[in-house]
């Protein structure tokens, strides 16, 4: 783990209108969100779920966006407040050190975690702290990029996440993704 973090200026790429031909946020997300759920999404870049979440929780709910690059929570903040959006979204800049998640304890429905992984430092501490922030029978959609995250580091991945109590209980299919929906025990 901790490989490069993707550049702030590929936000503008992934957020395309273009990446629906491949990856349709509306349809991978609706299984998952309800209105006035408490959606979390590390590694948001630019908001391409981001959006969809938002209208997903509706005006009851809330998203917690945390990205570690400020030009990427500038970028999605532009994109929410456009949507008339932002109002139900709180778009953080993560400390260098963790996620920042400590007033979400147990308080989290629904987390998604898209091409974000790969990136993190270590994906042990990642899982924990997503883990600590969901509610007992919660779900995480754990999704990354087929392309340059192989079957061995994602099974890694998957160790890492069942350390932290996080069982998988489903293999969603994702155009161009290895992807398990994990579920956090103890419901
Ligand atoms: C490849 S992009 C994916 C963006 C988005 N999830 C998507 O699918 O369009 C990875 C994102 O994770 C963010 N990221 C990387 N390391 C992070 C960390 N330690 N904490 C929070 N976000 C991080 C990057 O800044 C970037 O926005």
């Amino acid at each position: 783990m901790g490989h490069r973090i993707c550049p702030w200026w590929l936000g503008y790429v992934l957020a395309s209108p273009l990446r629906r031909l491949l990856q349709d946020p509306a349809a991978i997300l609706r299984p998952y969100v309800r209105e006035g759920m408490i959606v979390l999404e590390p590694g948001p870049g630019m908001g391409f779920f981001t959006v969809e979440m938002a209208r997903q929780v509706g005006a009851s709910g809330r998203v917690v966006a945390v990205d570690v690059q400020p030009r990427m929570i500038a970028g999605l903040k532009r994109r929410l407040a456009k949507k008339g959006l932002l109002e139900r979204t709180d778009a953080r800049l993560a400390p260098s050190d963790s996620l920042g998640l400590q007033d979400l304890q147990g308080k989290v429905d629904f987390a998604l975690a898209m091409a974000v992984v790969h990136e993190m430092p270590s994906s042990g501490r990642f899982f924990a702290e997503v883990a600590q922030a969901m509610k007992p029978g919660a779900t995480l959609l754990l999704a990354e990029p087929s392309g340059h995250v192989k079957k061995p580091a994602f099974d890694a991945e998957l160790q890492d996440a069942a350390a932290a109590g996080l069982e998988v209980t489903g293999r969603p299919a994702i155009p161009r993704s290895q992807a398990a929906l994990l579920t956090k025990r103890g419901n």
